[in-house]
């Protein structure tokens, strides 16, 4: 957590003003772990004992949660931790102040963007069907793709005996050899896109998602983890509330 101004930690516990807390510091009855307090100096309010008159100060120990974006790399399992002793994304966290998990996953071959929090509401909404957040993801198939490839990704196909929702698919790369194309569904089903490239006679080489709502993976480079910038956060958060 952030250090905060003594004046300020007493002040945002409803014990006094700041000014008055100011005074109460001046007059040497405010102690930090118990050593006479100076006005303006910094405490970590999770770690630090504050006493005035030889009486604890009990602050509410604001839960600060975390949100972090992660490019996950081929190979990595989206797990906490694997019996088998295959890697596992967390392997590839900093260390953080609250413990974070996945929201959702990301097969063990595919890679790109993947989010972590702390907040359970939070990776709830975002994960829940209903709130249709877009996702894209960026496929290189095997061989070239034909148009009626496309329109059956577009209006639907049938895997694990339901049809998909329909989906935005455009070619970005046609070769003979590989091609390149972006795919957006909301639906999060098991290894959907695989399986709905497999159902309409597309071979998967690779597979990277791009981007989340309003997320984008842009530049981050593989196995690097950074946290939301407020905006990206306040943004995914307006797009899981619509
Ligand atoms: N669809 C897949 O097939 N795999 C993923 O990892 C994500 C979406």
């Amino acid at each position: 957590m952030e250090p905060v101004r003594i004046q300020k930690v007493i002040a945002d516990t409803g014990y006094c003003s700041r000014r008055h807390a100011e005074g109460l510091i001046e007059q040497g009855r405010v102690k930090v772990n118990g050593h006479p307090a100076r006005i303006g100096m910094k405490i970590d309010p999770t770690r630090d004992l504050v006493t005035i008159d030889g009486e604890q100060l009990y602050y509410q120990r604001k839960k600060q949660h975390l949100y972090l974006m992660m490019n996950k790399p081929r190979g990595y399992l989206t797990s906490m931790s694997d019996d088998r002793g295959r890697k596992c994304v967390t392997e590839l966290l900093p260390e953080t102040p609250v413990r974070v998990f996945p929201i959702g996953r990301l097969d063990r071959n595919t890679e790109g963007l993947l989010l972590f929090t702390s907040d359970g509401n939070f990776a709830n909404d975002l994960a829940h069907p209903s709130r249709q957040v877009n996702k894209c993801y960026r496929i290189t198939v095997r061989g070239s793709i034909q148009e009626e490839q496309l329109v059956k990704l577009c209006e639907g196909v049938v895997i694990d005996g339901r049809k998909t929702a329909p989906a935005q698919a455009r070619v970005l790369v046609r070769e003979a050899e590989r091609s390149v194309l972006e795919l957006v569904i909301h639906e999060g089903r098991n290894r959907q896109v695989r399986k709905m490239c497999e159902a309409v006679g597309l071979e998967v080489a690779r597979l990277k998602r791009t981007s989340i709502g309003p997320l984008r993976l842009g530049m981050l480079k593989p196995g690097a983890v950074r946290e939301l910038t407020p905006e990206e956060l306040r943004a995914i958060r307006m797009a899981v509330k619509r």
